[in-house]
């Protein structure tokens, strides 16, 4: 078998990348290792910046996302039992309120409707030759060997997948942060308790109460790395996310069954460069941030659309000028995300070695940011995306 582009992995960075090239002319094939029930089941980020949906538009797969997203104008801010608006007006941008479960299940439609290959269930991926001119990707399914030559590989398989674990480790830079807490979520059939999204700061930990649609709620509350989500019924999570809000807040706070419950653990991770000859990364293959600031399928999208362009041009009118320039022009994008992702984080979860001295900063820093236009402005362009470069 022969394609353009072999695309190892079908996350939404994946998908929207095989589909960018699909109406552009180009062919890919995308290799995955899950089902795509697997892939669909994973409950993960829920909200787009503008320059994502956009992407989303350029890949004529946003019809639902607009008729059933919820756009967003600003966020609230809770600590010392108050909430605070963060208002994006300033920015002239707002967010959109829609699951990665739903861009992705958006995104498998298109491809399923379109003559593209994908392999679902693809085991022992293995990437060769991509020093050379000629790389090739192998894999086993259905009990046999397969392989496929192309002319580039997009490793699009996630922080755990084989594309940056195949560079050779003279060749490849990482920068690692690994937070001490992690993040306990839980999805139910309930409305949300506000309009928009609250960020909680509490002596008892972090909460965040987001939401999937206007009746589908999504809670967070950050919790110890050795917690189990056994130890997690719901009343004792709804009892602690309660504990940690401002009374309005607690008291409309409605509670039901949990359709989902998972512990995630907070990064910050960088690999660079993001280009290995004709291996270029992208999404969290080549980048993780804690999930604070919604950054992570955000920026797998702004790769996506760095890596779509060059790699049409590169394949289509045989310039490899964008190639050459995509891991710079990425990371320079990645680094300010990083930067974001971690501030944010910083500002809003109890450190267990924070100290008298880091808590009182911590609440010094909330009360600037809420009573100065210019630090409420900065929080704001950088939640509903910084520009790209063109
Ligand atoms: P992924 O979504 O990880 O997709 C990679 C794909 O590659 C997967 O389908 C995987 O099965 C496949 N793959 C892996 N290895 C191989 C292999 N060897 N061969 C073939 N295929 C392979 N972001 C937020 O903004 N908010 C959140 O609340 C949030 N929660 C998260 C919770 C968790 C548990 C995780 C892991 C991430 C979360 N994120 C969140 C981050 C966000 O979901 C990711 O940034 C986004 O999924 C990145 O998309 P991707 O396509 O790059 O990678
Ligand atoms: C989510 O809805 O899952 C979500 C929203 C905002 C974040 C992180 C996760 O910062």
């Amino acid at each position: 078998m022969r394609t353009q582009v072999a695309i190892i992995g079908a996350g939404p960075a994946g998908l929207l990348l095989g589909q960018l090239l699909q109406r552009a002319g180009v062919d890919a094939v995308i290799l995955e290792r899950q089902t795509p029930e697997y892939v669909l089941g994973r409950i993960r980020a829920g909200v787009l910046e503008q320059g994502t949906v956009a992407l989303l538009e350029e890949a004529g797969v946003a019809e639902r996302l607009h008729a059933e997203g919820l756009p967003h104008a600003g966020i609230e801010l809770a600590f010392g039992g108050r909430r605070h608006r963060i208002g994006f007006e300033a920015t002239g941008a707002h967010v959109t309120v829609y699951g990665q479960t739903e861009v992705t299940r958006d995104l498998m439609a298109a491809r399923a409707a379109s003559a593209a290959t994908t392999v679902y269930e693809a085991a022992d991926v293995a990437l060769h030759g991509f020093d050379g001119e000629r790389p090739r990707v192998t894999w086993r399914a259905g009990g046999h060997s397969h392989e496929l030559a192309c002319d580039w590989i997009a490793g699009c398989d996630g922080y755990h997948g084989v594309s940056r674990a195949s560079v050779p480790a003279g060749a490849i830079s990482t920068y690692e942060r690994v937070y001490p807490f992690g993040w306990l979520g839980v999805l139910c059939d309930t409305p949300p308790v506000s309009d928009e999204l609250i960020y909680a700061n509490h002596p008892r930990g972090f909460a965040l109460c987001s939401m999937r649609s206007r009746t589908r709620s999504r809670y967070y509350v950050q919790c110890g790395l050795e917690q189990k989500v056994e130890d997690w019924p719901d009343g004792r999570f709804f009892d602690e996310l309660r504990a940690r809000l401002d009374g309005a807040a607690a008291s409309a706070l409605v509670t039901g069954p949990s359709i989902e419950k998972s512990i995630a653990p907070l990064r910050s991770f960088v690999a660079e460069p993001m280009r290995f000859g004709r291996l270029l990364l992208a999404g969290d293959a080549a980048h993780i941030v804690p999930p604070t600031g919604a950054k992570g399928l955000n920026l797998a999208a702004s790769d996506v659309r760095y890596l779509s362009r060059a790699l049409v041009a590169a394949c289509r009118d045989g310039d490899p000028a964008e190639v050459d320039r995509y891991s710079e022009r990425c990371l320079r994008r990645v680094w300010k995300a990083v930067r974001f992702s971690w501030w944010f984080t910083t500002l809003m979860h109890r450190f267990p070695d924070a100290g008298e001295l880091g808590q009182k900063l911590q609440e010094a820093e909330l009360d600037y940011l809420v009573g100065s236009r210019a630090a409420a402005l900065a929080l704001a362009e950088n939640y509903v995306g910084l520009p790209f470069e063109d």
